[in-house]
């Protein structure tokens, strides 16, 4: 049994409401459930989290290598699962895409296997949104297919998870 995590950037705690032209009418919430469940049905652990703070992406990263690597011992607030190791990371990083060095240099030094999502087309959208931090980094990136995206990212990181 793998842990594999999902994190979601700033502003897409407001999904379902927010441009819906943009990124639809599902919830953050929906999409979340969705992902937990098939991720139960193939007999694996998916944690999500969500954050506007820049810091906190980059310490649930950190985080993600497992408990002992974290300063501290532990991650405040962190259930057992979330104190594992996680095997797989799927990321949305929304405007930090765009911006983030910091967060790109936390995927890379904990060295999990990643794949970007865009609910949105960010290449049909304004030229800011063509360039990202995390790209050449990252296993795959899937863009402009909504929801649908996390779930074939989840489809593709059960594929690639090591075997024990
Ligand atoms: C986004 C695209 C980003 O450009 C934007 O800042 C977001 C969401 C997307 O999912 O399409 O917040 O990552």
């Amino acid at each position: 049994m793998a842990t594999l995590l999902v994190l979601h950037g700033p502003n897409l705690n407001l999904l379902g409401g927010r441009e819906p032209q943009h990124y639809g009418h599902t919830s953050l919430a929906a999409i979340n459930a969705r992902l937990e469940s098939q991720a139960q049905a193939a007999g694996h652990t998916l944690v999500c989290f969500q954050s506007n703070a820049e810091h906190d992406l980059v310490e649930r990263i950190h985080a993600a290598q497992g408990s002992a690597s974290v300063a501290g011992g532990t991650m405040p607030g962190a259930t057992a699962a979330q104190q594992e190791a996680v095997a797989f990371i799927i990321i949305n990083p929304a405007a930090f895409t765009h911006t983030s060095v910091a967060l790109r240099d936390a995927l890379s030094a904990v060295k999990i296997p990643f794949i970007e999502v865009h609910l949105s087309n960010v290449h049909a959208r304004e030229a800011f949104r063509h360039h990202s931090y995390f790209s050449d980094l990252a296993v795959g990136v899937i863009s402009g297919l909504g929801p649908q995206g996390y779930e074939l990212a989840l489809q593709a990181a059960l594929a690639r998870l090591p075997v024990n």
